[in-house]
């Protein structure tokens, strides 16, 4: 039985674009995956509306937050840390045994300019990391003001974005805010498969990397770039059905419109955030709740697998709390391809089952 997933990654995939990757295969050396490439990269541009450079790896989100710790980072980086993925990317600095230091707030918080600048005035930082939208609490990070604020206290920093479960759902303007480093992976607002993953990187940071000793080989930009500007190709073999199915979405959106889009998901959070206040109440910081998912503060002590279950009943699927905060927070995604309409089955459901 098909369940809805409301669930922030992987997020509900369209059955066309389900059946887009069932197409005949296609060598990856061909013209015609060059073409299929190309169109992929030119499309992102124009959705973002970024001049920046912009790479699909075959990856999940985690390898491409290593990639851009890899490509960049040559010195003390400061990781803001506002929940488990924030803390995933200090690990994986310290991980890739480069000189790591973190600030974090208390989960459900947002973590403001002010903490972050007080942190880089003690000096020697080249590069800091953010969650722009943190999944594990329904956070979304002040991202516009951080970035103000380190081009202009800090210039030399280059800013590195996890936008994991933001981009092409949530809207920040990459090249305006000047964003070295943003990047993102297709199972979340994109909406398709798991597997694919964007870097979306300035011509500072493709620079940088040119200059970053052990920057690794699979991610390597350098090494991605030469490759695409020499035949629209990658250095290594691509998902190739999965880029099918990010032609077509990239078309899907598009169409929408990236301004539309982002108002369609800006309508799906405010009604679930009226819905969880009206019934329980919400976790994250008041003024800073994420534009793509809900997590709602389990005040009325329901047991969230037993919901998913009677949900799993009627075709949906929601998120426990995640790691610390199970069964005390459950997660509603809006995010990728899902409607208002979607949003109100869900909540009449759980309404329903929950007896509300
Ligand atoms: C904000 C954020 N960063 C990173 C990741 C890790 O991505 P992946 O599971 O694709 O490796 C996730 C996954 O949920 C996420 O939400």
């Amino acid at each position: 039985m098909h369940k809805k997933l409301f669930i922030p990654g992987p997020t509900e995939v369209r059955q066309e674009i389900l059946k887009t990757q069932s197409k005949w295969m296609i060598g990856h050396r061909t013209k015609e995956f060059s073409e299929l490439y190309h169109n992929c990269i030119t499309k992102t541009k124009q959705v973002l509306n970024t001049n920046h450079h912009v790479m699909w790896f075959t990856s999940s989100g985690t390898g491409i937050m290593e990639g851009a710790i890899r490509n960049i980072v040559d010195g003390k980086i400061l990781h803001c840390t506002s929940g488990a993925f924030g803390e995933r990317w200090f690990n994986i600095s310290k991980a890739c045994g480069k000189d790591a230091a973190s600030i974090g707030v208390e989960w459900g918080k947002a973590i403001k300019p002010k903490t972050i600048e007080a942190e880089l005035e003690k000096g020697g930082y080249m590069a800091v990391a953010i969650t722009q939208n943190e999944t594990s609490t329904g956070v979304r990070q002040p991202i516009e003001e951080i970035a103000q604020m380190v081009h202009e206290k800090f210039p030399n920093v280059f800013i590195l974005v996890d936008a994991v479960s933001g981009l092409m759902g949530d809207w920040f303007d990459i090249d305006k805010l000047g964003l070295d480093v943003v990047v993102a992976s297709s199972q979340k607002a994109v909406a398709l498969p798991p597997g694919l993953a964007v870097a979306i990187v300035s011509e500072s940071a493709l620079e940088k990397c040119r200059t970053v000793p052990g920057r690794g080989y699979y991610f390597d930009y350098d090494a991605m770039m030469k490759r695409y500007e020499k035949n629209y190709q990658t250095p290594t073999t691509p998902a190739v059905s999965l880029f099918y199915a990010l032609d077509s979405e990239l078309d899907y959106i598009l169409e929408e419109t990236m301004k539309r889009r982002y108002e369609r998901h800006l309508e799906m959070a405010k009604f679930t955030r009226a819905w969880a206040k009206q019934h329980f109440a919400l976790f994250a910081e008041p003024g800073y709740e994420s534009v793509t998912l809900t997590s709602v503060k389990n005040t009325k002590g329901v047991n969230v697998n037993n919901l998913n279950a009677a949900l799993g009943e009627k075709g949906m699927q929601i998120s426990n709390g995640y790691g610390r905060l199970k069964e005390q927070t459950f997660r509603i995604a809006h995010m990728g391809d899902l409607m208002l309409a979607d949003m109100k089955e869900l909540a009449a459901a759980i309404e329903e089952i929950l007896k509300l």
